[in-house]
């Protein structure tokens, strides 16, 4: 049976007091799903120790949004690879949207990210997409071939088994995404895919490939049920409680 990988990002939205009430919840939840489902979470970084705290005998991994690629030096305002290992750190969300959109983040700072996550043996989960414009120009697989290209550069095929990438077209995340078709997601993925193995081989049928922008109650089942989509990465839905418990149930549900 595959692996599910399903998880949520909650960006700059929940307080600690908010966090460890919604992961509590999560956790009596996750004791309903099979072993095959492995749920993930990405609290903010004022949040990580106490969220840790209740998430210890869970098997739920922990995330943190961002992460300095040295390991210590003057980067003010900065949190680099070893602090997030001490705080119980799991997997590293790197080049999320927002964060390529509104702080600039380049594929060249996000590949010292990468390296430096698995450095600190912490699963790097990689965002990538193509925006709008580029989409309805047919530079979709050109920019996610460059984006990988990039991010990913360097590593080793043993190394790449350890790497998870959430797709996440720009255009299909946030209030104003649209979601985008699970025929389409399906597409991209096998193109994500065949990219990966170009580059790495055969090692590259490990990597998980998630998915992710205005997934719903409505459309999560579509694209779950693609060979290609490994697991969902969901915000806003995720979010609500009452809504991911119906995703998490029906997800349980499937084969
Ligand atoms: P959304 O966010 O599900 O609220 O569109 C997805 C994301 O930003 O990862």
């Amino acid at each position: 049976m595959k692996k599910i990988y399903i998880g949520t990002n909650w960006k700059m939205m929940m307080t600690t007091e908010e966090g460890v009430d919604y992961t509590k919840k999560v956790m009596e939840l996750e004791e309903f799903l099979h072993d095959h489902i492995q749920l993930f979470v990405i609290p903010s970084y004022t949040s990580l120790a106490s969220i840790h705290e209740v998430l210890k005998d869970s098997s739920i991994l922990m995330g943190a949004q961002n992460m300095h690629w040295e390991e210590k030096g003057a980067f003010t305002g900065e949190i680099s690879p070893r602090m997030l290992k001490e705080t119980g750190v799991n997997v590293v969300e790197l080049g999320h949207s927002e964060r390529r959109q509104y702080f600039n983040e380049k594929d060249e700072d996000i590949n010292k990210k990468v390296k430096a996550a698995l450095h600190y043996a912490m699963t790097p989960l990689v965002c990538v997409g193509e925006n709008w414009e580029e989409k309805e120009s047919g530079l979709s697989v050109g920019t996610l071939r460059k984006q990988i290209e990039t991010c990913l550069n360097g590593l080793s095929a043993e190394q790449v088994k350890n790497v998870w990438i959430a797709y996440e077209p720009v255009w299909a995340i946030g209030e104003k995404g649209k979601p985008a078709s699970a025929d389409y997601v399906a597409d991209i993925h096998q193109e994500i895919r065949s990219i990966l193995v170009q580059l790495f081989g055969t090692q590259a049928y490990d990597i998980p490939l998630l998915f992710g922008g205005s997934v719903n109650t409505e459309n999560f089942l579509g694209y779950l049920r693609k060979d290609q989509v490994d697991g969902l990465f969901i915000g806003r839905a995720a979010w609500e409680l009452a809504s991911f418990e119906a995703i998490l149930k029906e997800v349980n549900r499937l084969n």
